[in-house]
């Protein structure tokens, strides 16, 4: 374990100034470890370019908004940050995370005196999410016992830290038993998403995905609806049970860090991949997508 995360050489853009890499650390008792105050992003820089950067820091200050923090720079300031971070990194395709969270001023669960602390760092270990070999063959999933909250019962718009840890659990559960990942159903027992990815499903012509009405509405899920539509599919949102997810022909997932990586079995239930397959081709449509907006 030569290359952990806070043992690397770079630099990371912290509360305004960029820090030796080694040096980006924050005291453990803060109420971002303690109680989730935190919220954070997973974006991807293609060719030198971060895809879709701007919508990203929308939602970063949007899950703030919604966790009550109130971020003490600028939109604008924090895509400058973004972007001076790549390239004193001197990084053409990597991963971006901003995090906020709330520090050491005070403990407890009060929030009146909490300082708030942004930081940003980019790691390029992260080219493929899932094993590459793992994406051409398709993953496989098993349906994690935990559900999605309702939203009434956590943040489901915010890309916070306190709801991940049921996506841990579940991806722990699934390695354990020698799957890929986990399929998460929500609270009324509906199909939602996969532990860190949106989940699409195709049967010919038709495309289907699940609302998002308690997980996050992914940007590259917007983006694939968009793509998908573009190429004639009839792509529909609905909300998708259990016992229906056998009648595809085929399943992928999406996500920043997942880009498109289709799926080959979900429990017993196997679906096609392979070279011949749409998730293959819309795999390959992606990521000429995000090569070419620049
Ligand atoms: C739980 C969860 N759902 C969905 C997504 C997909 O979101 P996006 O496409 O914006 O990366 C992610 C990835 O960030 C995630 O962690």
């Amino acid at each position: 374990m030569n290359n952990t995360f806070d043992n690397r050489e770079g630099w990371i853009w912290m509360n305004g100034s960029f820090v030796p890499w080694k040096n980006a650390t924050s005291h453990i008792i803060n109420q971002g470890l303690h109680y989730a105050s935190a919220v954070f992003e997973g974006e991807r820089a293609y060719n030198g370019k971060i895809f879709k950067s701007k919508e990203h820091t929308d939602r970063l200050f949007k899950s703030a908004e919604i966790l009550g923090i109130n971020i003490p720079f600028s939109k604008e300031e924090i895509n400058k940050a973004k972007d001076a971070l790549l390239k004193k990194m001197n990084y053409l395709n990597c991963y971006v995370r901003p995090i906020v969270w709330r520090g050491s001023a005070q403990m407890g669960l009060a929030t009146n005196n909490a300082d708030i602390h942004v930081a940003i760092a980019v790691w390029d270990d992260w080219a493929s999410y899932f094993k590459i070999e793992d994406r051409l063959e398709g993953l496989k999933l098993i349906t994690s016992p935990w559900k999605r909250p309702s939203p009434e019962t956590a943040p489901s718009n915010a890309k916070a830290s306190g709801p991940y840890v049921i996506c841990t659990m579940s991806k722990e559960y699934a390695e354990k038993k020698g799957y890929h990942d986990a399929l998460m159903l929500d609270y009324r027992n509906y199909v939602a998403e996969g532990t860190g990815a949106n989940i699409f499903f195709i049967k010919k012509n038709e495309i289907h995905t699940p609302i998002p009405d308690c997980f996050l509405n992914g940007i590259t899920r917007q983006v694939v609806i968009g793509m998908v539509q573009n190429q004639g599919f009839n792509l529909v949102e609905k909300y998708i049970l259990p016992n229906e997810i056998k009648n595809y022909d085929e399943a992928f997932l999406t996500g920043t860090a997942a880009e498109i990586t289709p799926i080959k079995s979900i429990d017993d239930i196997n679906y096609v991949t392979g070279k011949n397959t749409i998730s293959y081709k819309l795999m390959n449509d992606f990521t000429d997508l995000v090569n070419s907006s620049l």
